[in-house]
């Protein structure tokens, strides 16, 4: 045998010991790749229809309790179509967060992602997404707040409160606030014709997020598309008549076109997309806990009170009408924890999606298998015994006892975390204590009719909160 026949020979003879090696590693790790425990439930349904009808009432909370009972805080589930491991977990919640373009990234289906626009700010990656959170979180700082929005805040809040009487559904009215409110900051437009115009097309578009999302079955999906494109001619002709004019605003379109704001360089499509998806980031979730605000302090008498001791003692500081400052707003500690507190049991955003984006090893030896989703619930650390004492109960006092205070605090991500932590978060705060403000300092009110939470499609008062305001 020659050298090279040899050589040759002695290849044949590795390649084949070498695959079979190579095959009996694969197999002891994809062995030692242990998944969380529990049920995919039925073929593509999973459990989605166990999920839905908890959610569906004013209790979800067995859905969840169940599974963390039988498997643990992380445990496997079949969710919308795709296998997922779910995290009530909340050192769990916080490595997904946290590891955010590392080990997981962003994951919506398509039909959302159709309706928020491929430029969105949630949808997203990498370096722009970074860019562009920045930018975001620019455009709702404290200083900014403080310095430009406050003024708009109160002045939009007591704008639509004037026009109160008798019997108001305070979910439309929270959300007319909340509407005018972000297209203000984004492009300084006061309310008129037109932003009444799109807001009745943008609702149109809100409700195919909350749709089962099939063009040839749902009539809201399709309805929603189509407002989706007539919201996004209506935003384009704003930003071509910006870059025409020579008028330099301080507003969110300024900022994404200034080169010195960090923006510039960017589309008309990638602006519109940036600022539609804006708007349905902070327009629903503010205007939803306004709303339970009001229920749960209805429902609290003694809180009530002390919420109108704290905001009678500011007017009383200042007159009947003058304008809300940053100092005021800096002193509303109970308000504080009436907002947190309302956040915490209600849990607008009830958990984020994420996608694996290679094997992920987490506690307890488990593997998240590259491509899965896995859901980290907020919601399940906020309602869990062992991170708040009497956790289902509405108490605005418990973030005030220091014993609570620090190591609940850490629970605590309504907001989520990580580089995708809301950059509306201080903002958000802001417009809530303001509508408190203004509502208990001039109206007394009752409930129009009994109204139940629930929280399917998303957490809400089944018949949006009708009231009867009196004037004071
Ligand atoms: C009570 C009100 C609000 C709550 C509970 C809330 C909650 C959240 C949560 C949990 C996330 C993280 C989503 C994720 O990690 O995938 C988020 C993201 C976001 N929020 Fe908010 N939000 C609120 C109000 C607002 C407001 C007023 C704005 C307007 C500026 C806003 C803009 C955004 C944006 C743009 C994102 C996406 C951030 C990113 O992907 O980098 N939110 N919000």
């Amino acid at each position: 045998m020659d050298q090279s026949s040899a050589v040759l020979y002695t290849l044949l003879l590795c390649i084949p010991f070498s695959l079979s090696i190579f095959l009996l590693l694969r197999a002891t790790s994809r062995r030692h790749r242990r998944l969380p425990p529990g049920n995919l439930g039925l073929p593509f349904i999973g459990e989605t229809l166990q999920l839905i009808s908890a959610y569906k009432t004013e209790n979800p909370e067995p859905f969840i309790d169940d599974r963390v009972s039988k498997y643990g805080t992380v445990f496997t589930t079949h969710l919308f179509g795709e296998p997922t491991v779910f995290s009530a977990d909340p050192d769990t919640n916080r490595f997904i967060l946290q590891n955010e373009g590392r080990l997981f990234e962003s994951s919506y289906p398509g039909s959302i992602s159709n309706l928020l626009g491929r430029h969105s700010l949630l949808l997203m990656r990498g370096n722009l997404h970074k860019r562009m959170h920045s930018l975001t979180m620019s455009f709702a700082n404290s200083a900014i707040i403080r310095d430009h929005l406050l003024v708009d805040v109160d002045r939009l809040v007591r704008l639509n409160m004037d026009a109160w009487t008798g019997r108001v559904i305070l979910m439309e009215e929270a959300k007319k606030i909340t509407f005018q409110l972000t297209v203000k900051q984004l492009m300084s437009f006061d309310p008129c014709e037109w932003t009444e115009n799109l807001m009745k097309e943008y609702m149109l578009v809100i409700e195919g997020f909350f749709c089962i999302p099939l063009p040839i079955f749902s009539t809201t999906y399709r309805r929603a598309i189509q407002a989706r494109r007539k919201v996004a001619e209506a935003l384009s002709l704003v930003v071509v008549e910006r870059r025409r004019g020579s008028e330099r605003k301080k507003d969110m379109l300024a900022a994404l076109m200034d080169e010195e704001g960090g923006g510039g360089g960017f589309s008309d499509e990638e602006i519109v997309d940036f600022m539609l998806a804006l708007l349905v980031a902070g327009y629903e979730t503010t205007s939803t806990i306004m709303t339970l605000a009001v229920k749960f302090l209805t429902e609290t008498p003694r809180a009530l009170a002390q919420l109108k001791e704290e905001h009678n003692g500011i007017r009383a500081r200042k007159g009947e009408t003058e304008a809300l400052q940053w100092e005021d707003y800096k002193s509303m500690p109970f308000t504080q924890c009436v907002v947190n507190e309302t956040l915490r049991v209600t849990n607008i955003i009830s958990g984020v999606f994420r996608r694996a984006m290679t094997d992920v090893k987490i506690k307890d030896g488990y593997t998240i298998p590259k491509g899965w989703k896995v859901f980290a619930s907020l919601r399940a650390v906020h309602m869990n015994h062992d991170y708040f004492k009497d956790a289902r109960t509405f108490n605005p006092w418990r973030l005030q006892s220091s014993s609570e205070t620090s190591s609940s605090m850490n629970m605590f991500t309504p907001f989520g975390g990580g580089p995708r932590r809301c950059p509306g978060a201080e903002l958000a705060r802001v417009e809530l204590s303001v509508f408190l403000h203004r509502l208990v300092t001039q109206f007394s009110w009752e409930p129009a009719e009994q109204d139940k939470l629930v929280f399917f499609p998303t957490t809400r008062t089944q018949k949006r909160y009708p009231i009867i305001v009196q004037r004071l």
